[in-house]
């Protein structure tokens, strides 16, 4: 089967997808339709935007049937107002409920977060939910443990972060590491893929907005993520392949509160030319 085919019953020929394709590989023939160009199978990102373009259906991809593709319904964006609530909106969440979220609302809010772009379409973002609070209490403490460890040695990190304040908080019993919170979401990719690491930050970013609307809290994992990457007795409890690291984590759950007011931020450092 060829990389794409054309239902010459239903394409107009306007070129659309042509036009539209990231990598170049769709000509238009003298007949006024699409034809793949020499070598356009290995080019292929498979982003389906061939697809997605045509108001007629009538292009499918080998691996994404245009009657697979859902259909965008008529005016679904949502107005710059909206928009800008939205994201001034989210606060990260440190004082969570100890109820637990179901399985298939988590499930369903990465099923959003998976369509965060990835570089050249290559979605190389693996998730771990750690669904069982007592062993997102064990990596709260096995972080914990690679501080220490850190201000025995008078690690720089250790100083900048002020870890010191973080450990003896949760001598007194305060959890500034996972605060809580009865998940956490990680992602993770292969070290050696350059795409992994933003990926997953922007698909961790997705992540959390996504989170919102379902009545979720979340906030990013910082200390947690760092120390999964650096201490084996954490690594060991979430059992990530070697050849992998976390580039994102996210706690989870349902807030305590809510917020009534949006905080400031600087001023955007815009320059123009
Ligand atoms: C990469 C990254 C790591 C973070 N790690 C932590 C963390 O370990 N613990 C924490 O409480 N907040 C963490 N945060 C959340 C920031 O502190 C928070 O986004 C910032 O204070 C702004 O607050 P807001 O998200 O409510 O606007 C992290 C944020 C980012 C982007």
């Amino acid at each position: 089967m060829s990389l794409f085919t054309v239902d010459a019953l239903l394409c107009k020929g306007d070129g659309r997808c042509c036009q539209v394709c990231p990598v170049g590989i769709i000509a238009m023939d003298s007949k006024g339709y699409p034809v793949a160009v020499a070598g356009a199978e290995e080019r292929c990102i498979n982003c389906g935007h061939c697809v997605a373009v045509c108001p007629h259906g009538a292009l499918s991809l080998k691996s994404m049937a245009a009657s697979d593709c859902a259909l965008l319904p008529q005016g679904w964006n949502l107005t710059p107002p909206q928009v800008e609530l939205f994201l001034k909106g989210r606060r990260s969440i440190r004082l969570f409920k100890k109820d637990i979220v179901e399985r298939a609302i988590i499930e369903r809010v990465i099923d959003a977060a998976r369509y965060a772009p990835s570089g050249t379409n290559r979605q190389p973002v693996r998730w771990v939910v750690v669904h069982d609070t007592a062993k997102v209490r064990q990596i709260a403490r096995e972080t914990i443990e690679w501080m220490r460890s850190l201000i025995v040695e008078k690690s720089s990190m250790a100083e900048s972060l002020r870890f010191d304040y973080l450990v003896s908080g949760w001598d007194a019993g305060r959890d500034f590491i996972c605060r809580g919170a009865p998940h956490l979401v990680l992602l993770y990719g292969l070290k050696d893929d350059m795409i992994a690491p933003g990926s997953c930050m922007l698909a961790g970013e997705y992540f959390e907005l996504a989170a919102l609307p379902h009545g979720l809290g979340t906030c990013w994992a910082g200390y947690a993520t760092m120390a999964l990457n650096k201490w084996p007795a954490a690594a060991g409890i979430v059992n990530i392949s070697s050849k992998c690291a976390c580039f994102a984590g996210f706690l989870v759950g349902y807030p305590q509160n809510g917020y009534a007011r949006i905080p400031l931020r600087n001023e955007p450092r815009i320059t123009w030319r």
